[in-house]
């Protein structure tokens, strides 16, 4: 075992940490959600491209930074950048933003916490569709309820960060992680072989041109960001902990794949599985996997109780670990921070930032019940952290850091990073240069701009 405790112990546990932050409720649920909102096959096809393009450049990146400097994010932008102290802050963005984002991403695990006791005690059985729309509905809202389960996920999160890097982090992964592709693997092959699968198939793979707009493009390079956890500084963090041997250009692709094959699985399973009870639309958006599923789950299966009992508890399982592995790596975000520059021991920094995130994760869940008339900037708390983190910190802070590394830093000081000082052979180098300095930033500058634009049309557009 490597003496550092703060790093990854090897290559494997690094690609499955990172991999851990980067599927999650993203794919599970977010991703169908998107996919079936915005009408299938032509949205997956964007999507896959902006992950090549955008998200992969961006993710190696936030390797580059944080593995160059080592200790953490605020010290590696400084390191990296030839000792311009100036580039210190931007090692606030990770820590901000690990608050914001896993305050209301872990109200939605807590939800999946729910589902998967109820799946548990044999709660679905013998309901009816109505049912599970009036239950969905009077849970979200209830004040206490969801605010307890969210609590449990955020407890589970900490009591594994504080255990360090590698006893909590990359254990957790390597546990985790490799039984959430055998529960997706299991689901993928019920799900094929419900009736009317093909219809499913043809939903994600049969690319509809017409149905692309602006809004399309712009949710799949949203879907892309958010899926692969890119912008927020969160890879960095991880790849302070990366050893000096990882190539850096291989891992992000490894992860990449990960990641958009768990995205495409869980199509795999949740189409077939709608398409198989006839009424039933894939654009319920985001109560498709708590109202449409655990729906299709007690009626497609007839008489065979059991097999409809133990695809509803594997399904939200599955849930529940990929929340929680990215949910780690969200608390680790502010924690890494609190730990490293304020000298606060890794226990103690967990716990602080993890009450900060119960508090605000409360204020996430009543606006989906008795806060739901406080607004800010026109949104309920839940939605104004995803506006905040989605819309505006992720492009900001992906844009940010491809200027830095494509403008500011020496050039040979990335040639090396990316090349282990010249031991690995980086083919697709001169093409990640290219996308880091131009493309990239120029691209997101737009989506930006676009986002931003269409939020103050919706907000002034009554006027
Ligand atoms: N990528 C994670 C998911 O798909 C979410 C995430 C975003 C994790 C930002 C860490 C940081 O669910």
């Amino acid at each position: 075992m490597n003496k550092n405790k703060n790093v990854f112990t090897s290559k494997v546990g690094a690609i499955l940490a990172t991999a851990g932050s980067a599927v999650g409720l993203g794919n599970v649920w977010r991703f169908p959600t998107e996919a079936g909102t915005n009408g299938g096959g032509a949205f997956i096809l964007i999507y896959v491209l902006f992950m090549l393009l955008l998200g992969v450049p961006i993710m190696v990146t936030e390797f580059a930074i944080g593995r160059h400097g080592g200790k953490d994010v605020s010290h590696a932008f400084v390191k990296m950048s030839g000792g311009k102290k100036g580039w210190r802050w931007m090692g606030l963005i990770p820590m901000v933003s690990g608050f914001l984002v896993l305050s209301y991403y872990a109200v939605v695990a807590g939800w999946t916490l729910y589902y998967a006791y109820e799946a548990l005690i044999d709660g679905f059985s013998g309901k009816s569709p109505e049912d599970f729309t009036n239950d969905f509905g009077a849970f979200s809202s209830d004040p206490i309820q969801p605010v307890l389960w969210m609590g449990i996920i955020i407890v589970l999160t900490c009591g594994i960060v504080a255990l360090g890097v590698q006893k909590g982090i990359e254990r957790g992964a390597k546990i985790m992680m490799p039984m959430l592709f055998v529960f997706i693997l299991v689901l993928v092959g019920c799900s094929l072989t419900l009736p009317n699968a093909s219809k499913g198939l043809t939903f994600l793979f049969q690319p509809d041109f017409s149905k692309v707009n602006s809004s399309v493009i712009l949710s799949a390079m949203g879907q892309a960001f958010f899926s692969l956890s890119v912008g927020l500084g969160c890879l960095c963090t991880y790849a302070c902990y990366f050893r000096k041997d990882v190539d850096l250009m291989k891992d992000g692709l490894h992860v990449a794949s990960i990641d958009t094959l768990a995205a495409l699985f869980s199509g795999l399973i949740i189409f077939p599985a709608v398409y198989s009870i006839p009424g039933l639309q894939p654009d319920a958006g985001p109560s498709l996997v708590f109202v449409t599923l655990p729906n299709v789950f007690q009626h497609e299966f007839g008489d065979m109780t059991w097999l409809a009992y133990l695809f509803s508890l594997i399904f939200y399982l599955l849930l529940v670990m990929a929340a929680l592995t990215s949910s780690i790596s969200m608390l680790e975000m502010s924690t890494a921070y609190f730990n490293k520059n304020l000298h606060l021991s890794r226990p103690l920094a967990t716990v602080i930032v993890s009450v900060v995130c119960l508090v605000l994760g409360t204020f996430c869940s009543l606006s989906f019940g008795d806060w739901k008339d406080v607004q800010i900037f026109g949104m309920g708390f839940f939605d104004l952290f995803d506006f905040l983190v989605a819309k505006l910190i992720m492009p900001i802070g992906g844009m940010l850091m491809c200027i830095f590394l494509g403008w500011v830093v020496n050039e040979k000081v990335l040639r090396d990073e990316l090349t282990n000082h010249g031991t690995i052979k980086s083919p697709l180098y001169p093409a990640f240069r290219f996308i880091i300095r131009y493309f990239a930033p120029i691209c997101i500058f737009l989506i930006f701009v676009n986002e931003l634009y269409l939020y103050f049309i919706n907000l002034f557009g009554a006027y």
